[in-house]
């Protein structure tokens, strides 16, 4: 089993309920992994995990879902860059965003091979449909993210937090019954609906509102890594095999 999170605003948050959930996941004798799927860089995201004092996670997404790297190495995942690149036209997205008001480019740092980002100003920016719309007219298809109420992610049609976890799942065979997935914000919303146990913590922000009532979500009541924990234990999650298996069918 495996529990794949967000970082900021979801693992981060709460020293004491880090810690808790490092002994819980511990306490499993290795039955339940730890997988982390961020919007931020690697680097960005292995220094965040080292001042919170997380040992290295078994599985990294990052770049909101457009790379994977495994384990201690941080062995790189190239046939996920092969498959993502499908009809991604980097230059032209690039070209075609400059002629859209409200949105202002990351840092060079942020801008990756398959991820272009944005800060995005909610008055001036079309709302995301529409982007989607306008690029699309232009022959041009990227998936569009937007979260925390200012950010603005472009993506290929393949990447996303979810899709990577789907990919991770097929390509080691692991069902989606065995992973659960935590988030707090608009990035994480495809991920959250594409696990079979996904866990909105209580300090979620409004773009995952509308997540309320599906079945496989659960909204925690408590913040950050407690939130977390709160929905494993709503699902049973480390509790036994054969509950999974009920899951499962
Ligand atoms: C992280 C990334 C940023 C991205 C945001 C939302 O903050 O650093 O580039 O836009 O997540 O996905
Ligand atoms: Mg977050």
């Amino acid at each position: 089993r495996l529990i794949i999170t967000d970082l900021d605003g979801t693992l981060f948050g709460n020293e004491e309920a880090v810690e808790e959930l490092k002994e819980r996941l511990h306490a499993s004798g290795g039955k339940v992994g730890l997988g982390i799927a961020t919007g931020r860089r690697l680097d960005s995201a292995l220094a965040a995990l080292k001042e919170w004092d997380v040992p290295a996670p078994d599985l990294m997404i990052t770049s909101v879902g457009s790379e994977i790297h495994y384990g201690k190495k941080l062995i790189y995942d190239k046939e996920y860059a092969q498959h993502i690149g499908y009809r991604w036209r980097r230059e032209a997205l690039v070209e075609a965003m400059r002629g859209f008001e409200g949105f202002s480019p990351q840092p060079d740092i942020d801008q990756r091979d398959f991820k272009i980002s944005y800060f995005y100003d909610p008055e001036k920016a079309p709302p995301r449909r529409e982007l989607v719309r306008r690029l699309r007219a232009m022959g041009l298809e990227a998936q569009v993210i937007y979260s925390h109420g200012q950010f603005t992610d472009l993506l290929p049609l393949r990447a996303s937090k979810g899709q990577a976890v789907r990919y991770l799942g097929l390509k080691w065979g692991l069902g989606l019954e065995r992973i659960l997935v935590a988030g707090d914000s608009g990035n994480d919303e495809d991920m959250l609906k594409t696990a079979m146990f996904g866990v909105v913590v209580g300090n979620y922000s409004r773009e995952l509102e509308k997540l309320r009532g599906q079945p496989n979500i659960y909204f925690a009541e408590k913040p950050y890594a407690f939130g977390i924990l709160e929905g494993a234990e709503q699902f049973d999650f480390f509790g036994t095999p054969h509950l999974l298996q009920a899951a499962a069918e």
